[in-house]
């Protein structure tokens, strides 16, 4: 598509002229006072716009000329506008030039010294959406904190925004290190309670005995050692967010106070008599399977349900695609700049291995290991060793060509599984066989069709022939 130009000029023949001369590479629009200047400016949006200072009702002076400048200035303050000035002129273009036009010409024109300015004004509009595109695209990954740019992530931002505007409690899954942390905060923050607290508190950390007054209070001489009334987590949380992180620990007796105010939203402290009722937000969080806590009788059903209105889960990084390397590049710039030492790049080989490994440990690992990697780093260039990452595929040792072959096939379809997030048609065409012939070759090598993209490291190479893991 060629670049629109629009030409303002009140002498016909100079519109004309110019015309011919820029046809072949700009889509040219032509106007002739400052109204028609304005109105093709509006429809047109051109890339560049080339005014003629002298227009009616004053052709003999720069006023209307600088009265357009400023007219389309004010509609894009971007506008590429190159000035074009009668002869003896030059500090009217010049003042021009101060006001915001791009550059400009003294009358009469040379058409090579234009069309260099206009390929030079080109390359700088096109330097400049280029910009605006990656910023806006930085920005779209990033949410509340949470970098993804993966469809499954834009996917979790688009339902966390969804959820956050409600009242329902939400529960949040993944494994470890995947963000339900950081994903509960994102929805506090996106909810009309952000000006409330958000109160956080990991129930496998406090010792049972300690949790039910941790979490609801305790009246004076509830137990030995209440010398004072005091209140809990969730009257501090108030009309803010409460998160239960490690739900599926919760002891049975606390299990059955939570339901209650998940109910009826009161609760009493521990030795207390009076109700107490609060708008706390539950937003809960395991990485435990919670149906089969529920179906093990660890964990209350009725519970489960009222916990269970929205669920989002937390993909694994393996999962993501392309994240984790996005993320990689976040996380060296932002801890160089803390070491003092900005500038460093991963190397090529760091590159593959963080596209090959599996990341069991998720993003807390991927963090971990960048950080490690910054101390570690020698010269400017990260490497897959400062990662304790192995650059080549860890393959099973082979006894037999049989077995070296199906060593290969397997790394493959597994990394082409993992390309497309488990999306068979494209890993075929990846691979360059038929849909069926992928399905065979899967069954073959005891990959389970839903988890395809899950893993690639030897060990779990091995327990997945017998059980496929769950996401
Ligand atoms: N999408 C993301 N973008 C940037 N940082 C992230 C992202 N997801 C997680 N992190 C970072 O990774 C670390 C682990 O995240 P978080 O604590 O939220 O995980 P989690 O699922 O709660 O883990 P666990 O189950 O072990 O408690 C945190 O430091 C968090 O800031
Ligand atoms: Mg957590």
């Amino acid at each position: 598509m060629k670049p629109c130009l629009l030409i303002v000029d009140d002498d016909q023949g100079i519109r004309t002229q110019m015309k011919w001369a820029l046809n072949s590479d700009y889509e040219i629009v032509l106007a002739e006072d400052r109204a028609t200047a304005v109105e093709s400016f509006k429809a047109n949006s051109p890339s560049v716009t080339l005014l003629d200072l002298g227009l009616p009702p004053h052709p003999n002076s720069c006023e209307e000329g600088l009265a357009v400048l400023s007219d389309l200035l004010a509609l894009d303050r971007q506008a590429k506008i190159i000035i074009i000035s009668g002869q003896g002129e030059k500090n009217n273009a010049i003042e021009a030039v101060g006001s915001g036009a791009y550059d400009f010409l003294c009358k009469p024109v040379e058409i090579d010294e234009l069309k260099l300015i206009l390929r030079r004004c080109i390359y700088v509009v096109n330097l400049e959406r280029e910009y605006r595109d990656m910023q806006q695209k930085l920005r779209a990954d990033v949410f509340e904190e949470m970098l993804g740019a993966s469809p499954q992530m834009q996917g979790v931002f688009a339902f966390v925004r969804k959820v956050a505007a409600t009242d329902a409690p939400v529960l949040l899954l993944g494994e470890s290190g995947t963000g339900k942390e950081l994903a509960a905060m994102a929805i506090h923050r996106r909810s009309a309670r952000k000006d409330g607290p958000f109160i956080a508190i990991n129930c496998n950390a406090i010792p049972e005995n300690l949790l039910e007054s941790e979490l609801f209070g305790h009246e004076k001489g509830a137990f030995t050692g209440a010398h004072v009334q005091r209140k809990g987590l969730m009257e501090s949380a108030g009309s803010g967010s409460l998160f239960l992180d490690e739900i599926g620990e919760l002891p049975p007796p606390i299990q059955v106070k939570l339901l209650r105010f998940l109910q009826e939203q009161r609760f009493q402290r521990v030795g207390g008599r009076q109700e107490i009722q609060i708008d706390t937000r539950i937003i809960a969080a395991t990485n435990v399977d919670l149906k089969e806590a529920v179906t093990k009788g660890k964990f209350r059903e009725d519970l489960y349900f009222r916990l269970a209105v929205v669920v989002i889960k937390l993909p694994p990084l393996r999962d993501r695609g392309e994240d984790a390397e996005v993320l990689a590049q976040e996380f060296l710039q932002q801890f160089a700049a803390q070491c003092d030492k900005t500038g460093l790049r991963f190397g090529s080989d760091a590159i593959r291995a963080i596209r090959r490994h599996s990341w069991p440990g998720n993003v807390r690992e991927l963090q971990n290991r960048v950080k490690r990697a910054i101390i570690m780093a020698e010269g400017k260039r990260v490497t897959a060793g400062d990662l304790e990452l192995s650059d080549s595929a860890e393959l099973v040792p082979a006894a037999t060509l049989k077995q070296a072959r199906e060593n290969v096939e397997r790394e493959l379809v597994e990394q082409a599984l993992k390309k497309h997030s488990g999306r068979i048609s494209a890993a075929a065409t990846d691979l360059g066989i038929s849909r069926p012939t992928l399905y065979e070759l899967m069954d073959k090598l005891g990959i389970g069709r839903s988890d395809g993209a899950s893993q690639s490291s030897g060990e779990a190479r091995k327990e997945k022939s017998s059980e496929p893991q769950k996401m």
